[in-house]
């Protein structure tokens, strides 16, 4: 978590005006509280960059408590000197959802482009809320989110609260178009799926597995998360102290 901290402080210190992709989810949240105890430890100003989250859910204002709005504010932004005027997510309650992520696309398009997107990855291979079988050319756009999806978001709708049933989603080829990706995963849970996205064949069954053709992506991961990797031995020879960027 350190080391995706750091990759994305060093691209802030080398271009202060860096676009970043931002992701949200239970990975996210330590990456989050390193990342801005290392802007404040080296007085690193985010006050020129600009961000995209991945997604947001249909029907949640962005005042809404569980909205993926809220969890910004509260983890990242309220907590940074980030110009809130530049950060972008899409508007879940948009009148027409079809038109604000038609519009989304364009807002990321006219900004240059994202330098670095922060990916977290679902225990079915999603990125983004790019269910399997997206397809893997797909712009941002509404998604129906799968029954595992919603299952393992539950957590964050305490209550009777209804969970949302849709998504506005960057799509796989918005992801793709980005200069840089880092995929973080930990946890027993997230083997698999981190399995058959570096090792397993690049399907929409799989959407993250789309990565392998990307031309920079970065993969950070807990022993737990290798655990079904088969070439396990390879990337320990690779990388035998884990990834180091300093
Ligand atoms: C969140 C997102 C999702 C999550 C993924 C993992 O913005 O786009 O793809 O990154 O569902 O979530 P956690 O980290 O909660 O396991």
């Amino acid at each position: 978590m350190n080391a995706a901290a750091n990759i994305l402080h060093k691209q802030v210190q080398a271009k202060p005006d860096s676009v970043l992709g931002l992701a949200t989810g239970g990975t996210m949240l330590r990456l989050y509280a390193e990342f801005i105890a290392l802007c404040r430890q080296k007085s690193t100003t985010l006050s020129k960059i600009t961000t995209f989250n991945l997604d947001e859910y249909v029907g949640l204002a962005s005042v809404h408590p569980h909205s993926y709005h809220s969890y910004m504010q509260e983890h990242l932004f309220s907590k940074t000197d980030i110009d809130i005027n530049t950060t972008y997510l899409p508007r879940g309650d948009a009148p027409d959802p079809h038109q604000e992520a038609a519009s989304y696309e364009t807002l990321i398009k006219n900004a240059g482009g994202i330098d670095i997107q922060l990916l977290g990855i679902g225990k079915n291979g999603h990125i983004g809320f790019n269910e399997p079988s997206s397809s893997l050319a797909s712009r941002t756009r509404v998604k129906t989110l799968s029954v595992g999806t919603i299952e393992a978001n539950r957590q964050y709708f305490p209550g009777d609260c209804e969970f949302p049933k849709m998504a506005i989603t960057m799509g796989v080829g918005t992801i793709m178009n980005s200069r840089e990706c880092i995929l973080v995963a930990t946890g027993a849970d997230k083997a698999e799926a981190i399995a058959k996205m570096v090792e397993g064949p690049v399907t929409a069954s799989c959407p993250a597995s789309i990565l392998q053709f990307h031309q920079n992506v970065t993969v950070l991961i807990d022993e737990q998360a290798s655990s079904a990797l088969q070439m396990r031995a390879y990337y320990q020879q690779v990388h035998p102290r884990g990834y180091n960027n300093d």
